[in-house]
């Protein structure tokens, strides 16, 4: 017998690469999820700082995308002046998709809007690593008092489920460690280093076919890495640290002589972020490490991330996939959707 359809009115903060990601899924695939997975997934409302939109009855995504192309989303009918806040008390959703930029200071002006959204009863799924990495469990207690799902698949490695293998899959597991490429955009740097760019033309590159930032310090000195690594030490291994709290060095300092010297013996530098016990506390850090090529992480190359999962019962599971990109992030949201519609809606250890 058919199941019944549930209806996911969705809230969006945020119409950026990841918010138009889960768009464009939508103006595709809507339908899909309807037939397949019982889901009835319509954004009811999209607020950034400079517009904002909200049609109760569910706004087109095709046209959204197509008006936000042609900077017209004045002109379509929903358009109203509320901010992101009002959108959150007023558009009556039933899920925050909270996709502003990161702050990873401070994880605002996220962490209000994913406060106030859970105080209302709404489930909330966020792209954003600043919340998670430093207020994973005050959102958590909060989102179990009220009942309701904090979904955050997308803050590592974006499409590729990573941290629901650790959470969900590797559940009966003691996790050990982990350690893995989170950050694309320096494995993107070193593999082009290996062809005998040096850091600048290197970095030069990766600016120019936008995996890096005009400021690229986030990346480069593995600030981005460190909040990954806080998330999957607080999520995978209950710990209570912030991404000040994990040891940090980026890959400024690796020269072309010093990948030419890994090359001519076997082995490969990638910025390694690490995740590990050490007695009864665990310890993270991001640092560049040598491997030798027949480690599990040095095959990955360009922008792709890759996880190893150290456990006690199944050994070694390690998991390689996109890290970025607007569909893939977008595609993020949409699992943890379809989590929520399967009835999981917690984190457990
Ligand atoms: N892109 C990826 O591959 C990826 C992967 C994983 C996670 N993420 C995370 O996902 C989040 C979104 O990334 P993105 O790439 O979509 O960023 P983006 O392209 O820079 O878009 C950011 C969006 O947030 C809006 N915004 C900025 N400040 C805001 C505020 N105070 N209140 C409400 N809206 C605000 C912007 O609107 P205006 O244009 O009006 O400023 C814009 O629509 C970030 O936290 C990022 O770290 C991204």
């Amino acid at each position: 017998m058919k199941s019944p359809v549930s209806t996911y009115r969705l809230a969006l903060v945020g119409f950026g690469s990841v918010g138009r990601g889960l768009a464009e899924i939508l103006s595709l695939h809507r339908q899909r999820f309807i037939d397949r997975n019982d889901a009835d997934i319509r954004i009811v409302a999209v607020c950034t700082r400079r517009w904002c939109v909200y049609e109760p009855n569910g706004i087109d995504a095709a046209t959204l995308l197509r008006a936000v192309a042609s900077d017209a989303v004045g002109a379509l009918p929903g358009a109203c002046a509320w901010s992101a806040d009002q959108m959150i008390a007023s558009a009556d959703a039933d899920v925050l998709v909270e996709a502003s930029p990161t702050d990873m200071a401070t994880g605002e002006p996220a962490t209000t809007y994913i406060r106030a959204a859970i105080a209302r009863g709404m489930h909330v799924i966020t792209a954003n690593k600043g919340p998670i990495a430093l207020h994973f469990a005050e959102l958590r207690r909060l989102a179990a008092e009220r009942g309701v799902m904090l979904g955050f698949e997308a803050t590592v490695m974006s499409g590729t489920p990573a941290l629901r293998l650790g959470w969900s899959d590797l559940a009966g597991c003691d996790i050990q460690e982990v350690r893995g490429i989170v950050n694309g955009t320096t494995n993107f740097i070193l593999t082009r280093m290996e062809r005998g760019m040096d850091y600048a033309s290197a970095l030069a590159e990766a600016q120019r076919l936008g995996y890096a930032e005009t400021d690229p310090t986030g990346d480069v000195e593995g600030y981005d890495a460190a909040g990954k690594a806080a998330i999957l030490a607080n999520v995978l291994m209950n710990a209570h640290l912030t991404p000040a709290d994990v040891e940090r060095e980026g890959i400024t300092g690796i020269t072309r002589d010093m990948v030419a010297a890994a090359s001519a013996a076997g082995e490969r530098w990638k910025l390694i972020a690490r995740v590990w016990r050490d007695g009864p506390t665990v310890r993270a850090a991001v640092r560049p490490m040598r491997l030798m090529l027949r480690h599990p992480l040095a095959g990955v190359d360009g922008a792709t991330n890759a996880l190893t999962i150290i456990t006690d019962l199944l050994g070694d599971v390690t998991i390689i996939g996109p890290g970025a990109g607007g569909v893939a992030t977008g595609f993020a949201i949409l699992s943890d959707l379809l989590t929520l519609q399967q009835g999981v809606r917690h984190v457990s250890f």
